[in-house]
């Protein structure tokens, strides 16, 4: 419940005092909760026509009319009417995304005769407080209804870190007036996806005494979803409390009915214990100013809260559980930004991934061969089919083509950071060779060069492009990481069973050593593609759908290749592209800020780094973008978190030990981070004196950690600092 005596902590708490039915589409994505699972946005339970709830369940990807999202007018940038190829969608008149479910956090309150309608009554307060130390999120409401009476609501809810498919809500009424209060939870069918489709029918609905159930049946490829709701209501004359426990799936009466028996603190308990064990496995922070705090803290709880635990074959949905924007795909996001957050601070659950991409390799496969390429192609976007489901109109599908790469260098890093090296044998290799194929394919040779010709560049303001520097950079390492895995004796069996022979195997290396790769210039800049220097440096008026014309672009490309590649660049040229390009990054992607701090932080511009981190934690807390409605930007806040400890934590994890070169911004107290390596677990704390590295006492080995010119093995349970 709201605790209205203590101050507000603004870097532990997010919470925002407003009834404006205006911002209310931000609102319930900032107050979202999810386990990965589960996502309920934080609307309020009451419905008010002006709400905008969600209610998510993980993987029910389903039809939706081509209409859920606008096509692109003809003059954007995306859209290039002679490269529209109509054999790709002739028959796309659906779109797929997951369904805005019937919603289980939700009342019907009465007061006296007055059945309680937020549209109808005086609000006189309405407070929204996520905690995010505990991952709940509370409400205090308090109104005048049309009889003149004022009653308080203090709300509470959780998605359950616990159980992850259960959610409980507590919903406490107090007069200040003699009225009896009634109130009722309800699964509110009223609800629909964006543009207002609703995708799905209900097939029965039951209300017995403490239990409610809704199953409904999806569009194609028509997911049954049984919904419980299992409830008590106690009162003590002022304070009517109800106390509700809602799950999904077949068992869902029973499980919900059980979670409200033992109770809802039980639950709440359980869900809490949960979360601090994940603030364990993965807490990282830093002591600076409230604003950065709040948001970095924000950030990492919604990656924590997108990751769908024990399951392979989901992917992270590009905005988590929180928001249909993006449709829930999957993109480059996951395998690129994402999935290192979770390799280094979970790998038992980030194998998941690999596993996701693995299980639609056939897909990609096929939509290789569709393109006429060989190999696998991830594609752009896509659910749980492993088909290519970008909008046809963006032209992007076929041209994004560094996401192939993306889910091979995952592999690697994977490889590399666990001690799992089964993984690469079963599952691993197979990527890494058939994405190497599918470059192998679909270079072009000049007669003096290969070259990574017609693609479109990742900053997306220039989408028909030759040779972008960041897709042929990870081209180039995919072909060679395939090459030297098929000198590996464990991985005979996998190109047996993909016919890789020793020629096709070496010619992997002849494209590589002959792939176009744009160099520094004289000034040490990059050029992003062919020709892009000679666009206009002109950038009045750019929008986007006003820029392939022009040097501006969404997200910068160059400075992403330091990610992988930085240690092939001095510091000199890092540091002349990041001035170059921060003079024409647009900022249109939510990459885009945390890309550039770290860049920044990797090339020693530290204040610089902390302003863009800063701007990027407020990416949904102000929605900078003005489209946090749609659900908050998971992939920026992967890159955050990069930023904290790659960047100004410096480190730099390999196969062999932890490398740390710490680059703590002035006005930086301390920071921290957990990192797992290789079986592993290390807390690393830094300060302006010192560096602090504790391994856990549970490790199996001891972790070489390179740091102020020396190694040292930091053996189980023990602390090394260096000044
Ligand atoms: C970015 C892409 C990204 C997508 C989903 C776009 O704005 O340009 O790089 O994959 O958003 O986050």
């Amino acid at each position: 419940m709201i605790d209205t005596m203590t101050p507000r902590d603004i870097t532990r708490q997010h919470w925002i005092e407003t009834t404006n039915p205006a911002l209310e589409g931000r609102l319930a994505t900032q107050f979202a909760l999810a386990n990965g699972t589960l996502g309920v946005r934080g609307s309020h339970e009451e419905m008010p026509g002006w709400g905008s709830p969600g209610f998510y369940l993980a993987g029910t990807y389903c039809a939706a009319p081509q209409a859920l999202i606008p096509i692109h007018t003809p003059d954007h940038i995306l859209t290039h009417p002679e490269r529209v190829k109509p054999e790709h969608h002739a028959d796309y008149t659906t779109l797929n995304t997951m369904p805005n479910l019937p919603n289980p956090v939700a009342v019907r309150l009465w007061v006296g005769e007055e059945h309680i309608e937020l549209e109808k009554v005086s609000l006189l307060a309405c407070e929204r407080l996520l905690a995010m130390e505990t991952a709940t999120l509370s409400r205090r409401l308090v109104f005048r209804d049309n009889a003149g009476r004022r009653t308080i609501v203090d709300s509470e809810r959780f998605v359950s870190w616990a159980s992850p498919r259960l959610v409980c809500f507590r919903y406490a009424v107090t007069t200040e007036h003699d009225a009896p209060v009634r109130v009722e939870p309800i699964i509110n069918t009223n609800v629909a996806n964006g543009r207002g489709f609703r995708l799905f029918s209900v097939d029965a609905e039951t209300q017995t005494p403490g239990l409610n159930t809704v199953t409904v049946t999806t569009t194609a490829p028509g997911h049954t979803v049984h919904i419980a709701q299992a409830y008590r209501v106690t009162t003590d004359g002022r304070t009517t409390v109800l106390e509700v426990a809602a799950c999904v799936g077949p068992d869902a009466d029973a499980e919900a009915q059980a979670a409200i028996a033992a109770g809802y603190d039980a639950a709440r308990a359980a869900h809490v214990a949960a979360v601090q064990a994940a603030t364990e496995r993965a807490g990282a922070g830093f002591t600076a100013d409230g604003l950065s705090m709040q948001g970095f803290r924000f950030a990492q709880l919604h990656l924590e809260m997108a990751l769908c635990q024990d399951n392979p074959h989901v992917g992270v949905p590009i905005k988590g559980l929180t928001g249909d924007g993006y449709r829930f795909m999957v993109f480059w996001d996951t395998d690129f930004h994402m999935f290192p957050y979770y390799l280094l601070t979970n790998p038992a659950q980030a194998k998941n991934h690999i596993l996701y991409r693995y299980h639609l390799l056939d897909a990609a496969r096929a939509n290789a061969r569709a393109w006429g390429y060989r190999g696998a192609q991830v594609p752009w976007e896509t659910g749980t089919t492993g088909e290519e489901e970008t909008a046809p109109w963006l032209n992007l599908q076929e041209r994004e083509l560094h996401i192939s790469a993306d889910a091979a260098y995952a592999v690697k890093l994977y490889d590399d950071l666990t001690d799992d090296p089964a993984l690469l044998v079963t599952h691993g290799a197979e990527i890494v060779f058939e994405t190497a194929r599918f470059f192998a394919s679909r270079v072009t040779w000049t007669g003096s060069r290969y070259e990574l010709r017609d693609i479109g560049c990742p900053d997306q303001y220039h989408t028909f492009a030759d040779n972008n520097i960041f897709i042929s950079r990870m081209a180039q390492w995919n072909l060679r990481y395939a090459a030297e895995l098929a000198a590996d004796p464990r991985l005979a069996g996998v190109r047996l069973k993909l016919g890789l022979t020793d020629a096709e195997a070496a010619e992997f290396t002849t494209i590589a050593d002959g792939l176009y790769i744009i160099q520094p210039n004289a000034e040490g800049v990059i050029e992003e593609f062919d020709g892009f220097f000679t666009r206009s440096t002109d950038l009045r008026g750019i929008s986007e759908s006003f820029c392939e014309h022009s040097q501006a672009v969404k997200q910068p490309d160059v400075l992403c290749c330091f990610i992988p590649f930085g240690d092939e660049y001095s510091q000199d040229v890092q540091q002349a592209n990041w001035r170059y390009y921060a003079a024409r990054t647009m900022h249109g992607s939510s990459l885009s800020l945390p890309g550039m701090a770290l860049a920044a932080a990797q090339c020693g511009l530290l204040d610089e780094a902390w302003s863009y981190f800063q701007r990027a934690g407020r990416m949904d807390l102000d929605d900078l973008n003005q489209n946090t409605s749609l659900g908050v930007h998971l992939a920026g806040y992967a890159v955050m978190w990069a930023t904290l400890v790659r960047g100004f934590g410096g480190l730099t994890p390999t196969r062999d030990g932890l490398t740390i070169t710490p680059r703590l911004p002035a006005g930086w107290r301390d920071l921290h981070y957990a990192a797992h390596w290789r079986g592993c677990r290390v807390t690393v704390v830094l300060t302006h004196e010192a560096l602090t590295i504790t391994a856990d006492p549970a490790n199996p080995r001891a972790v070489p950690v390179t740091a102020g010119g020396k190694t040292v093995d930091v053996m189980a349970g023990e602390t090394v600092t260096v000044a």
